[in-house]
């Protein structure tokens, strides 16, 4: 017991408010050589929602925009089929363009083009092009896979040329598919760009006789994607996510997962297979999805970052925020449907973790994986407010996975808040049902985070850990502002000390298209050709790349510093390998004893990470790197000194020495 007080003791003088004599040293003291507390080994994540157009038009390279021809006023009041495409007539040529359905590639897939060539005269072409998200990019040297779901009119003698053109028709590389079909058939070819351009577009002419040309699926992807996957995702961003080194990935969304209305919840089975066969539709957040990044992509994506996969499908329940723009609200699944859309999420769990020779495990195999992914959590739900009809679908869900698959974790959700009626009776039902993993959400302010530090001090061991699935500190004209960021680190500290009931964190959302955003802020701004990590990026990949499996406890006392200062350091089981983190969010420059004398076997050299700048700093289009981590060499050992630098975190690495 009087253990207990004292490790209490030291692990809430973690965060104390230091008095305002800057200056004066701030003494750190590790409990090095004690076993410390097992945490969970997850706890920093990711978390993908198609928000900002993360996925079209961003993660997903796909250059082509409205490829199917599927956009429409739907999805944007003025959008249509033929969004994103002009028509091109070149040398006489001229043509009439239609939207068929009559026979359609696939009934998801139900529109498609047609193109009435008019004239046939020797040289003449009719066609269309396509600049993708705003101007394709592409590089010198680089390859450019172009697919198409071609057809011809009988008696019709069509050849299609494809283009890479610069605005001014420059052409940047080009590729002959000869003798159309008169089926649907997918052709392919390769486009070797001979320039760079920024602003290009994908031009496709038939050329032939008079008659017609059907397309479907116009197609352009860069041949280098993130790890070379077919149907792949952009390289730049697919590297920026997995620097982060994220334990596990939440997807496809939190509102966008269950859906603006019961007829827009998001149905992952209509996400699989080949992509012309998939079925798009609106997206919450007011553009479209073509869900070309699809349930096999996220999964194989946290297979390739060694993540765990998350997904989160609805709790039979819509969005209760629809009505925001489309004047539903939360609405439910008719009771006497929930037997199928129970079956659904029954069925995701054998197509990720089923034999291959099993229904749905075979449509994971057919898809290129026949090993089974090993899902282990499921979410059901996204912040969903705590209704009576969320209540009674939820539990139709947990306890019919729970029965078939007691190895899967099933997470719970409080609502939106940190607090208030959802919260309250969110944890309220969680420990009714005796759910292991809870998710909270927050967005606050800066102020918030520095003055909740200790929010997990006080859980009830008890109850079932906790999944902070969205966070962020949002500063004014929300910026991700150095201050911010800072909070959030010295927040994370707090979730370290508390990683035996928190088990995971992600911040939200991730990818903001500079543009195309309808939420601020986000983790990463991107355009077609840049990256732009925000400060925040950086305290989550010091993090990421910085974790342990145990929590050693440590005492802060002096009186130096002018903030709130918050300390964490973590274990590497594995390797004894000690991260220490020190978040000094003041605006002094504190001098810091840190006392390892318990720690055996330690090196005499350590590798220090430290992010510092103006408060209010943010990294953007025109200043990506005004503060970025900085590494470099320092001595440390049973006792050294080091200067937390104002407005900073510092990660301090220290190996172990002993075999
Ligand atoms: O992260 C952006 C949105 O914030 C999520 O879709 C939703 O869950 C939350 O309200």
């Amino acid at each position: 017991m009087k253990e207990r007080l004292r490790a209490t003791a030291l692990l809430l003088m973690c965060f104390v408010m230091i008095g305002a004599a800057g200056g004066q040293e701030i003494r750190v003291t590790v409990e090095a050589g004690s076993a410390g507390k097992p945490i969970s080994g997850k706890l920093f994540g990711i978390f993908f929602e198609d928000l900002n157009y993360a996925a079209d038009g961003g993660l997903y390279a796909e250059m082509v925009q409205n490829r199917s021809f599927e956009y429409s006023s739907r999805d944007v009041p003025g959008w249509h089929a033929f969004t994103g495409w002009e028509v091109v007539q070149r040398d006489g040529g001229t043509a009439r363009y239609y939207i068929g359905d009559v026979r359609p590639l696939h009934p998801n897939n139900p529109q498609y083009l047609e193109l009435h060539c008019e004239t046939a005269r020797q040289g003449s072409s009719a066609g269309i092009s396509n600049s993708g998200f705003g101007g394709m990019v592409v590089k010198a040297g680089e390859n450019y896979v172009f697919s198409v779901f071609a057809r011809q009119q009988p008696q019709t003698n069509f050849s299609l040329e494809v283009r890479l053109e610069s605005r001014d028709g420059t052409v940047l590389g080009r590729a002959e598919i000869a003798a159309l079909t008169q089926d649907w058939k997918q052709y392919k070819a390769t486009l070797e760009a001979d320039r760079d351009d920024s602003d290009a577009q994908l031009v496709v002419l038939a050329r032939g006789s008079r008659g017609v040309v059907y397309l479907d699926m116009v197609s352009l992807f860069p041949h280098k994607t993130f790890r070379g996957r077919p149907n792949g995702l952009r390289r730049d961003l697919g590297e920026t996510l997995a620097a982060l080194k994220p334990k596990f990935v939440r997807f496809p969304g939190g509102c966008l997962a269950h859906g603006d209305g019961l007829n827009n919840i998001y149905h992952w089975k209509d996400t699989i297979g080949p992509v012309e066969q998939r079925k798009a539709q609106k997206n919450i957040w007011r553009y479209h999805q073509t869900m070309g990044l699809g349930y096999f992509e996220y999964f194989q994506f946290c297979m390739d970052i060694g993540a765990e996969p998350v997904p989160v499908v609805a709790a039979g329940v819509s969005c209760q925020n629809s009505d925001r723009y489309w004047g539903v609200g939360q609405q439910a699944i008719p009771l006497d449907e929930m037997d199928g859309y129970v079956q659904d999420v029954l069925d995701l769990i054998e197509w990720a973790n089923g034999p291959a020779d099993s229904r749905w495990g075979a449509k994971r195999a057919a898809a290129g994986r026949a090993e089974p992914f090993g899902l282990k959590y499921l979410a059901a739900g996204n912040e969903d407010a705590q209704t009576p009809a969320f209540r009674e679908r939820f539990k139709i869900i947990y306890e019919a996975v729970k029965a078939q698959h007691p190895e899967i974790t099933v997470i719970g959700n409080v609502g939106p808040a940190p607090d208030g009626e959802d919260y309250e009776a969110g944890w309220a039902f969680a420990r009714e049902l005796g759910l292991g993993l809870v998710a909270e959400h927050y967005y606050r302010s800066p102020e918030w985070f520095l003055n909740n530090l200790g929010r997990y001090d006080g859980y009830d061991r008890r109850k079932g850990k906790v999944f902070v699935s969205e966070y962020a500190a949002h500063d004014t004209g929300r910026r991700t502002t150095l201050r911010a960021a800072l909070a959030e680190a010295a927040f994370m500290t707090g979730l370290e000390r508390n990683g035996d009931v928190v088990e995971m964190a992600c911040y939200a959302p991730l990818l903001g298209k500079i543009g195309n955003t309808q939420w601020n802020p986000n983790l990463i701004y991107f355009t077609n050709e840049r990256v732009i990590p925000t400060i925040s990026y950086y305290v989550q990949r010091m993090f990421g790349e910085h974790s342990g499996d145990v929590y050693l406890p440590v005492a802060v006392s002096g009186s130096g510093g002018d903030g709130s200062f918050a300390v964490s350091c973590v274990r590497d089981s594995k390797t004894g390998t000690l991260f220490l983190k020190l978040v000094n969010p003041g605006q002094t420059p504190t001098p810091i004893r840190i006392d390892l004398s318990e720690a055996e076997g330690i090196a005499t050299r350590g590798v220090k990470t430290v992010l510092s700048g103006e408060p209010m700093a943010v990294n953007d289009i025109d200043h990506p790197q005004r503060v970025v981590p900085e590494t470099s060499v320092i001595s440390v050992g049973p006792n050294f000194a080091y200067e937390a630098p104002s407005h900073s975190l510092t990660v301090i690495r220290i190996d172990s020495q002993r075999p």
